[in-house]
């Protein structure tokens, strides 16, 4: 398979920079975006430049050095530290692996070896460390999640959970693409995924550029596809899985796994240990982002909708753990999904 561009890397030593694919250009351009201040990092989070909750959480790790690595009076950098890392917590609020990220960072700083090495040097190669782990745990899930692909079948996917949103490979794409590479045929449906078609302009350019099967499909035809029995597997996503179970993802994912239900299809999620966050107990306690009504009423380059309609745009939506067959970790397959098994195989 040949690989995809680099989502996010680091460009240089101390001091660097982060660079990204511009994922708001594709699938028409395939651009890097350098990002040499905290405050770019910020907005190419928050304007989707780079999305997807690994990919996140790793841009946001490498925005924490970006923020800091000028900051040359001792007696101010924790001062500092806390004001950058505050502020990219606030690029976005529904996927958990920005929080856990930055957690991680701050949390890196204040250990001895930080005193030792410089504390720059250590939160630059725990940057790297995230996005190296992530690369890992997205070829585990993979292996864990191709078991469950037969021979023949139909795939849905929605969103895009792919290389583009991780540090490579993808989460739920990571299931099919290990497939491909096992040898497996089958075929891949995906959800264009309105307001912002990360299934039309990512995922279905990802997958034709692995050489997958791939028929795009818009939002509101998943119900015909699978009454014509097109689909045997949904596998999705997560941005955050309250310990329960309860998964929120893109949008239209809640709809996508009620349909499932209906249908008799299993509907799956992938998601690293990172998307866990086991201190909250249920899908209520999960914020979700709420958007920019333009998104839907002028996002397509053209103006849809009347001028001062109201417009409700919430970014993700949450799934009960109930319609989840299971869900595929780095660590093994938790099925079913509940507290105690999340538990057993996250903390055991
Ligand atoms: O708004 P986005 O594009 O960041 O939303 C992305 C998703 O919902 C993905 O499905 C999720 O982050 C999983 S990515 C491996």
């Amino acid at each position: 398979m040949k690989p995809l561009p680099r989502t996010v890397q680091w460009i240089g030593d101390l001091p660097g920079h982060v660079r990204l694919i511009d994922q708001t250009l594709l699938p028409t351009q395939v651009a890097y975006r350098d990002c040499k201040t905290v405050e770019e990092v910020w907005e190419a989070i928050r304007t989707l430049r780079v999305r997807g909750a690994p990919a996140i959480g790793v841009a946001a790790a490498m925005g924490v050095v970006v923020g800091i690595q000028s900051h040359t009076d001792p007696a101010n950098y924790g001062k500092r530290l806390k004001e950058v890392a505050d502020y990219l917590r606030t690029s976005r609020p529904t996927a958990v692996n920005l929080f856990w990220a930055i957690e991680r960072m701050e949390k890196k700083a204040s250990e001895p070896e930080a005193l030792v090495k410089g504390v720059t040097r250590v939160l630059l190669a725990e940057a790297l460390a995230i996005e190296e782990e992530d690369r890992r745990m997205c070829r585990a899930i993979g292996r864990i999640g191709a078991d469950l692909v037969q021979e023949g079948q139909g795939i849905l996917t929605h969103c895009n959970a792919g290389g583009l949103a991780t540090a490579e490979y993808g989460t739920a794409l990571a299931v099919m693409y290990t497939a491909l590479e096992q040898g497996k045929q089958f075929r891949v449906f995906a959800d264009e995924t309105r307001p912002l078609l990360q299934g039309a302009r990512l995922t279905a350019w990802e997958l034709q550029q692995a050489g997958i099967d791939v028929t795009l499909i818009c939002d509101n035809m998943a119900a015909q596809v699978m009454r014509e029995g097109k689909i045997q597997l949904v596998v999705v996503g997560a941005d955050r899985i309250a310990a329960n179970g309860d998964t929120a993802n893109k949008i239209g994912t809640y709809g996508v796994a009620v349909l499932a239900r209906a249908h008799g299809i299993p509907f799956y999620v992938a998601a690293p240990s990172s998307t866990f966050d086991l201190a909250i107990k249920d899908g209520s306690q999960i914020p979700i982002e709420q958007r920019d009504p333009r998104e839907i009423t002028e996002g397509l380059g053209k103006v849809v909708a009347p001028a001062g309609v109201r417009v409700y745009n919430p970014a993700f939506d949450v799934t009960p753990a109930e319609l989840i067959a299971g869900i595929i970790t780095e660590k093994g397959l938790i099925q079913p999904v509940n507290e105690a098994a999340i538990r057993a195989l996250l903390e055991g």
